[in-house]
């Protein structure tokens, strides 16, 4: 009995309890909100709202301040950069000049030294080489009646692959025009510090003896390839300079082949096996077939500038035939040199 009547009462309770969490307004009505309170909450609000606004400014403030100094530590690591590069220069400036009293020491040594038999005769860097010369620089080929060889200045490369290299041509500078007649490239022409062709007559004397040419090669981005030939001749000018070549091996492609067996032309004696005249085309002197797979006696053309003609320095085994290189150094030495 009393198990029974303790049940109801708990589920009275129950419902009693229910009833008032159904209806918590009926049991615990909150005060209606006044003016006074309702004017206070949006104060506070719109002082939060100020207090995030300026702490907003605070922090665009601060970022920048940051900007500006990063903007000053990018500035001052330039500046830096340039102190540097200046540095650089007044260096390499200082050491060329060191190396050209070292040249002008070792031309006036090579002048006073008598030649008396062909077998002293110094016909190229090789022999110069050969007579313990390793330094790379200017030097000049004395005047030889035997071999039948003029005076003659000279750039030597003592340096790349066991040295004894002889420069015939070298494009780096980009001041000297390359789009010139026959005379002009049969006696050479430009600087022989700066970009020059040695001339046609030359370097018919010097592949005389069985040579190997040497190019090499540089584009924009500041990467190197080069190319040799085993075999490399020019005829003479009665044979139209005609160019010979073989074996090649290198990385920049074999850019010259297709030019081998061609006459030399210029824009004033058009040689090359094509309908047009590729010389005054292509803007130099070459062994101009139809009309070119290289052009190294092109237009240089400086970075940025340097994809815009067909008449280009271009070797296409590299960069195809709209890119213009920035560097380019043509050199031969005997086959069978001996560093
Ligand atoms: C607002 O900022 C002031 C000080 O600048 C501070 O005293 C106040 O408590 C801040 N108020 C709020 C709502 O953050
Ligand atoms: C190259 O020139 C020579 C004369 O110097 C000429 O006899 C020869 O036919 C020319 N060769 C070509 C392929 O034009
Ligand atoms: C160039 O031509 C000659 C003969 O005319 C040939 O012996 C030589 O292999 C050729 N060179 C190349 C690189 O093809
Ligand atoms: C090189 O340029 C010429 C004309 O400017 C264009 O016709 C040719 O397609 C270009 N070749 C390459 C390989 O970009």
């Amino acid at each position: 009995m009393s198990k029974v009547n303790l049940s109801i009462v708990a589920v009275s309770i129950l419902l009693v309890v229910g009833t008032w969490a159904q209806n918590p307004k009926k049991a615990l009505k909150p005060p209606k909100p006044n003016k006074a309170q309702c004017c206070d909450e949006v104060r506070s609000l719109k002082v939060q709202v100020a207090n995030l606004t300026s702490l907003l400014g605070e922090l665009s403030r601060k970022q920048e301040a940051d900007l500006m100094t990063v903007v000053r530590q990018i500035m001052d690591l330039d500046k830096q950069n340039r102190q540097q590069e200046a540095r650089v220069t007044e260096a390499e400036s200082k050491y060329s000049e060191i190396n050209n009293r070292v040249e002008i020491m070792q031309l006036q040594t090579l002048q006073s030294a008598p030649q008396t038999t062909t077998s002293d005769a110094i016909y190229d860097c090789a022999t110069l080489y050969s007579k313990n010369y390793k330094i790379s620089g200017e030097y000049k080929l004395p005047k030889d009646e035997f071999l039948g060889t003029p005076e003659l200045s000279v750039f030597c490369d003592m340096e790349t692959n066991g040295g004894g290299w002889t420069l015939i041509q070298r494009r780096k500078v980009g001041l000297t025009i390359f789009s010139r007649d026959w005379k002009q490239y049969k006696s050479g022409f430009g600087s022989i510090r700066g970009d020059f062709w040695l001339g046609n007559d030359h370097i018919f004397r010097l592949t005389r003896q069985p040579s190997v040419l040497r190019i090499e090669m540089e584009d924009w981005e500041g990467e190197t390839r080069y190319a040799e030939y085993g075999l490399f001749s020019v005829a003479n000018e009665l044979n139209s300079y005609k160019l010979l070549l073989a074996n090649y091996r290198g990385n920049a492609g074999d850019s010259l082949r297709y030019h081998n067996n061609t006459n030399f032309s210029t824009f004033n004696k058009d040689n090359d096996k094509c309908v047009d005249n590729c010389a005054a085309l292509r803007k130099g002197g070459y062994w101009y077939n139809c009309c070119t797979d290289s052009n190294l006696n092109g237009v240089f053309y400086r970075y940025g500038e340097h994809m815009k003609g067909t008449d280009g320095i271009t070797w296409y085994g590299w960069h195809g035939p709209n890119y213009s290189l920035k560097k380019v150094e043509m050199k031969v030495r005997p086959v069978g040199f001996q560093p």
